[in-house]
């Protein structure tokens, strides 16, 4: 592994003279829309640290948006995936097959929720395991609708950003969207008119009365949710909320989809986000913390399911790329070997310990939510109103950038601040970065 020290140096502005120049050449020749929440050119990162090509590290509470669970540059992924590399790069699963797409299936078996039999097929990206898991549920079910959330988000293809809530950036001019797929209401319990405790049940209520009276329960293929939504803005379905659409979906034959691309691989504590609730999911798309930084997504789920679909109907050219299954085992290794959940726990502690700590003083954080090390404040103008603070949002994050701390914002209203360190971070650091964000909170 690259011994990045473990620590906060800042020695340039942010960004530094390296990173500038790369910046105008990359404006000449990267696409406008292709956006950088920081652009400071990264040299080397791993652990809790990010290094630029100007010499300052930066704390990471990024993780590559919930990616580098494990570190950048995990000693497991990178000589399992150096030794792939060795022995070959690519087949193509579907021409002649090869061990390491196996066994991460049967890893994706043995760790996902349930004690049924289950089977996996693999992608590159989540947006590619997403569509993946409505073409195996239409197939499966023989119907055509999907319901989705509010606040949800799922990708940036063309039945992915329909699925997704979020207008901008994300679906602006990009229509028309596929068809079928229906939006209802979420458990969002920080802003539910009738009060958190309420949420659940009364926002389950909306969603199934919203299914049958406008849908019909017998067209939905698949009800499909992130078990914490994450660009919506981390925000997690009041309790109560998710075993009611899960019972509603097994009562009407619909696949129960938990999009866990964002939450999963020990993101919140547990191996999946949905175990929280004890959910078993018909089907579960993973991405992101699954290979180490390396690109694969999976969706595993009950063998009847994933097998409704005939032969040759699912694959990829790149789809369980060997490179980024040989990631993906060292990953899961790292996971095991560090006991990465009970480390998620543990930032949790320490996070929403000193942000409560912080909301005492500075009323603008109106709500701080989330599990293990996916955790987020919410930022408001004033308690009582909640209008959401998006500027004060901003302003703090490029203050913690400034500073050395990489922070990344979300939130339907970009009035959230979210913190998704590599779990492997040491507490030292997360105190630091934590540190820095409450000078933040008091020079705003
Ligand atoms: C919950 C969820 N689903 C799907 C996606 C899309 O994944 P990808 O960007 O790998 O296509 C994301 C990405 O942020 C996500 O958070």
């Amino acid at each position: 592994m690259n011994a990045v020290p473990q620590e906060r140096r800042v020695v340039t502005a942010i960004p530094g003279p390296k990173s500038q120049e790369l910046q105008a050449r990359r404006l000449g020749t990267v696409a406008a829309g292709v956006g950088s929440t920081l652009p400071v050119f990264t040299k080397r990162a791993g652990g809790g640290v990010i290094e630029d090509v100007d010499g300052n590290l930066l704390i990471d509470f990024g993780s590559g948006i919930a990616v580098t669970s494990v570190g950048a540059s995990a000693e497991a992924v990178v000589r399992r995936a150096s030794a792939q590399l060795q022995d070959f790069t690519h087949t193509c699963f579907m021409v002649t097959p090869y061990e390491g797409y196996v066994e991460v299936c049967e890893a994706l078996a043995e760790l996902t929720p349930g004690d049924h039999a289950k089977k996996s097929a693999l992608f590159n990206s989540g947006a590619e395991a997403v569509e993946n898991a409505v073409k195996i549920a239409r197939s499966y079910t023989k119907r055509q609708a999907v319901v989705v959330f509010d606040h949800g988000y799922h990708g940036r293809t063309n039945l992915t950003m329909g699925m997704t809530a979020k207008n901008m950036p994300y679906k602006q001019g990009f229509g028309p969207f596929a068809p079928e797929v229906y939006r209802v209401p979420v458990a969002y319990g920080y802003r539910w008119p009738t009060g958190a405790e309420n949420a659940g049940p009364e926002a389950a209520a909306q969603a199934i009365d919203t299914i049958t009276k406008q849908i019909g329960a017998d067209n939905v293929a698949a009800i499909v949710i992130e078990p914490v939504l994450g660009e919506g803005g981390f925000i997690e379905p009041a309790k109560g909320f998710l075993p009611a659409i899960v019972k509603f979906a097994d009562d009407n034959g619909i696949v129960f989809v938990a999009d866990e691309i964002q939450a999963g691989f020990c993101r919140t504590g547990q191996w999946f986000a949905c175990e929280d609730e004890g959910i078993v999911p018909d089907l579960i798309t993973t991405a992101k913390g699954i290979a180490g930084g390396l690109p694969l997504a999976a969706v595993t789920g009950r063998a009847e399911i994933m097998d409704s679909v005939h032969g040759g109907g699912l694959g990829g050219t790149y789809g369980g790329n060997p490179v980024a299954c040989a990631g993906a085992l060292g990953a899961i290794e790292t996971m095991k070997e560090l006991d990465l959940n009970g480390k998620a726990k543990r930032i949790e502690e320490v996070m929403k310990g000193r942000l409560a700590a912080m909301q005492e003083k500075f009323p603008l954080i109106g709500d701080i939510r989330g599990r293990g090390a996916m955790i987020a404040i919410e930022l408001v103008k004033d308690p009582v109103s909640k209008e959401p603070a998006a500027e004060a949002a901003a302003a703090l994050a490029k203050y913690c950038h400034n500073e050395g701390v990489l922070v990344l914002t979300c939130g339907t209203y970009g009035n959230v601040l979210r913190f998704l360190p590599p779990l492997v971070i040491g507490e030292e650091l997360l105190n630091e970065g934590l540190d820095v964000l409450e000078a933040g909170l008091a020079a705003l």
